[in-house]
């Protein structure tokens, strides 16, 4: 074992075989195939039996596979109500209009996270008020978030980014101490446990101020074509959805919401039935394959975290987390390597890594250009959104590295990953700095 010399005031990175980097003109270090590692999503004879039968039963519309995928949810998590929906994107719609935000309230939200978990707020007229992320589980911070409320606050949406379950019991103690709605978004999170409990689930410990969404589309741990779920155990909340985006089931209901049955609410937000077959016989490989996951992720980050300068964001106790997506962050201050260059040898070795895919939301012009209360109709008064606003969270974003989330990999090409972390760290004082 040999260390690099540390440049003033940074840690020594050590290392076993310093070869030169690829960026420099050495031989790249990751050399296996990488396609049929990453493949995802497995498509297996059992999927497309059950897409066929579907297919040949004729039952494009409206099918009791879909309600069949509903108590394959409500019978795993444990839950009363399920509404398979379209996708996500619809579910969380129908599911904060469920929860009571409507015109002029105030919603708190990430802003690390994908536009669907925050832009449905604008179409029910509401005002989403961005809080800072918390660094280890990359949630919400519930001390900022508690900040930001105000007496117009009425929903918290809580995305469990990448797979990390966010600080549950926190999150959820404001919320009843606030008299909030909260919205889990598990969309990235299928299988992830919080203190024995599914993510998925928290939420709806607050009745009839809880529900949550997962998605399904296409790159998800549970993933079909195209799909999204909602969940919640309060019958209100569970009728109101169906008001809002399936018409169809309105008559069977028992209540003055039958008398909608011919309109709805104006959204037809259901499943293809063919999607629903897709989805119940992924749903039975996840276990398996979040355990391959996470195998892979856990073996390749506990070697990175030997290199002194990565979180690479491991279950504390208490918590499962799952691999939707691997994120690392990288303490640039321990090595005095830009992650940008870090980022750009990596790729030279023939790593896949880079940036985080999602956009910080409270940049993006639809805010900060003032386009979202036109396009929600949102009355007055209107925030504006400033770039430079939620620091931590957009240096946190800043420092992280994506990587793939190995679904299928063998040890041999985690090896070579960290082969190339360990070879490019180790010559970090000669790599080229970008302008
Ligand atoms: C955190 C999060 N929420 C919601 C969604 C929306 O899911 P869908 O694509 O099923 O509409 C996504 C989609 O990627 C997501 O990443």
């Amino acid at each position: 074992m040999t260390t690099t010399p540390a440049a003033p005031g940074h840690t020594p990175v050590s290392v076993a075989s310093p070869a030169r980097p690829a960026i420099l003109g050495g031989a790249p270090a990751v050399t296996l195939d990488q396609t049929a590692a990453n493949r995802w999503p497995i498509c297996t004879p059992e999927d497309e039996a059950a897409v066929l039968r579907v297919l040949r039963a004729g039952e494009w519309g409206v099918s009791k596979e879909t309600a069949a995928l509903e108590d394959d949810y409500r019978k795993w998590l444990g839950v009363r109500f399920a509404v398979a929906h379209n996708n996500a994107t619809g579910a969380i719609l129908a599911g904060l209009h469920a929860l009571g935000v409507s015109h002029g309230d105030e919603v708190i939200v990430p802003s690390a996270t994908w536009w669907s978990s925050v832009l449905p707020v604008v179409h029910l007229g509401a005002v989403p008020v961005f809080a800072e992320l918390e660094d280890h589980s990359l949630g919400l911070d519930p001390e900022d978030v508690e900040r930001r409320i105000t007496p117009r606050t009425k929903a918290i949406v809580v995305v469990h980014l990448f797979g990390l379950p966010s600080r549950m019991d926190e999150l959820l103690a404001l919320a009843r101490r606030h008299n909030l709605a909260v919205l889990e978004d598990a969309s990235h999170a299928h299988g992830a446990m919080y203190k024995g409990r599914p993510v998925g689930t928290l939420a709806l410990d607050l009745g009839p101020k809880g529900a949550s969404v997962f998605s399904m589309q296409g790159n998800k741990l549970c993933p079909t074509a195209e799909g999204g779920i909602l969940l919640t155990n309060d019958p209100a909340i569970w009728e109101n959805t169906l008001r809002w985006g399936h018409y169809e089931r309105l008559l069977d209901l028992d209540s003055p919401n039958k008398y909608f049955a011919a309109t709805g609410f104006g959204f037809k937000f259901r499943m293809s039935p063919l999607s629903a077959a897709l989805a119940r016989t992924q749903l039975a490989r996840l276990t398996p394959r979040n355990t391959a996951r996470n195998d892979n992720c856990v073996y390749l980050s506990r070697r990175l975290e030997t290199l002194g300068c990565f979180n690479t964001f491991l279950s504390p106790p208490g918590i499962e987390r799952v691999y939707f997506e691997y994120l690392i962050r990288y303490d640039e201050s321990k090595t005095g390597l830009p992650i940008k260059d870090l980022s750009k040898a990596l790729q030279a070795e023939g790593a896949m890594v880079g940036a985080p895919r999602y956009p910080l939301l409270h940049q993006q012009p639809f805010f900060t250009k003032g386009v979202w209360a036109k396009v929600g109709r949102v009355p007055p008064p209107h925030p504006v959104y400033d770039p430079a606003a939620l620091p931590l969270t957009t240096r946190g974003n800043g420092s992280l590295l994506k990587l793939p989330s190995f679904p299928n990999a063998e040890r041999a090409l985690l090896d070579q990953y960290f082969d190339a972390f360990r070879k490019v760290l180790a010559h970090k004082d000669a790599l080229p700095r970008s302008a």
